[in-house]
């Protein structure tokens, strides 16, 4: 159909025409010293979003490479982690650390719902020896959309007087959600650029406070790439291990720019009312009886993603994404790994606006009457909470 596409997934999300611009240029030579004020000037503002002092490295990676980086650093092989299971990404953190030759302690819990704090401090108490290494969160995984509370495993490792190093994913809530690496005792914080930093998908963006970079220095792991000493060099070329991603570079910097200038607690105020306004729409839609919440416990449900479970006879989650995709303009996510086919995903972040969202959600509307999926109209409950100024 004519007109704009909606791109409603928890990443890649959509990109603002100030960073599609500022990439859309040619590149400079290395030598150029623009390059090197570039790179100056972002790193302080990376240190801003990430609310830290530590240093931030910049990988030409995904989501995954920044995992692999961290752990490649933080961890010799044999070492153990603990991971507690959030979704279908804490099951990749866990392939990549599986790889990495890691022994790993998953900690379980119910599909939707938030991680049992309780059992991983219990495991971290029983560790008397302290052969765990460190503790792998998720702030929020998009495969289940459950938020969860990255201040609960510092005061697990606190309770039980672990030295383990406390590594956060927060890959699809920085910039979205508050996360305040220093104060909340995280040695190291991960993100991605695809996800509410609104950029093409090619960068991963890898904080270390001088804890963790003071075990990595003392592991023995080869490595070049991922090598947070290698990096730590003066010389450009060696920071990035290679040819700088300069356009990702260019987007990096407009991103940062809008960021800023709308203001890291605006900006959180902003997911907060979009992710509000979301699920105050689908807790219409389930009154129709084909359709339910995935995170049952209304403060467990994330700012950067809604996970609907359908259960209707009319059609399945497959069905209702392809129609709206091809026929109503709206791309949506789908179920992962065991969840395929069994939800849909509404991804709210990034530089989501009123109407954008009012976009999305009339877009499902009509994808579910097409359909005839049983719902009542969620529109007038989102306006309702948009309808305040921010
Ligand atoms: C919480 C979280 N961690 C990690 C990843 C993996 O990132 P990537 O697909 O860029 O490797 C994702 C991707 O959606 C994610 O949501």
């Amino acid at each position: 159909m004519a007109g704009l596409n909606f791109l409603h997934t928890p990443g890649p999300t959509f990109l603002p025409e100030e960073i599609l611009n500022a990439m859309n240029r040619q590149p400079l030579d290395f030598g150029d010293e623009r390059i090197a004020e570039l790179v100056a000037g972002i790193q302080p503002d990376l240190q801003t979003l990430f609310q830290t002092r530590a240093d931030v490295f910049i990988y030409i990676a995904n989501g995954h490479g920044g995992w692999e980086a961290t752990l490649s650093n933080i961890c010799d092989p044999g070492d153990t982690v603990v991971i507690p299971m959030t979704g279908f990404f804490s099951s990749r953190w866990v392939e990549v650390a599986r790889a990495l030759g890691l022994e790993i302690i998953e900690v379980r819990s119910t599909d939707g719902h938030d991680v049992d704090y309780a059992a991983v401090e219990k495991i971290l108490s029983e560790d008397r020896s302290h052969k765990i290494k460190a503790v792998l969160g998720t702030q929020i995984d998009t495969g289940a959309g459950v938020a969860h509370d990255i201040k609960r495993f510092r005061g697990c490792l606190d309770a039980a007087a672990h030295p383990a190093l406390l590594v956060a994913d927060c890959i699809a809530s920085l910039g979205a959600a508050e996360f305040r690496m220093d104060e909340w005792g995280v040695d190291v914080a991960i993100t991605g650029s695809q996800k509410a930093l609104m950029m093409p998908p090619g960068l991963a963006l890898v904080a270390a406070n001088d804890k963790a970079k003071a075990i990595a220095a003392a592991n023995v792991r080869p490595k070049l790439y991922w090598d947070w000493q290698a990096r730590n060099s003066e010389i450009i070329y060696h920071r990035f291990c290679g040819t700088l991603p300069i356009h990702l570079l260019f987007g990096l910097r407009a991103a940062l720019d809008l960021i800023l200038e709308e203001g890291l607690e605006r900006r959180i105020q902003r997911h907060q009312r979009v992710a509000s306004a979301v699920q105050a729409a689908v807790a219409e839609w389930v009154k129709g009886g084909d359709m339910e919440f995935f995170v049952p416990e209304e403060n467990c449900r994330s700012v950067s993603v809604t996970a609907i479970r359908v259960v209707s006879d009319n059609a399945s989650a497959e069905t209702i994404r392809k129609l709206a995709r091809h026929q109503f303009n709206v791309s949506i996510a789908g179920g992962l790994a065991s969840l395929e086919n069994q939800i849909i995903r509404i991804g709210h972040l990034g530089v989501v606006n009123t109407p954008m969202i009012l976009g999305c959600l009339g877009g499902l509307e009509a994808t579910f009457e097409h359909l005839g999926v049983r719902y009542r109209s969620g529109l007038s409950a989102a306006a309702k909470v948009l309808s305040t100024p921010l």
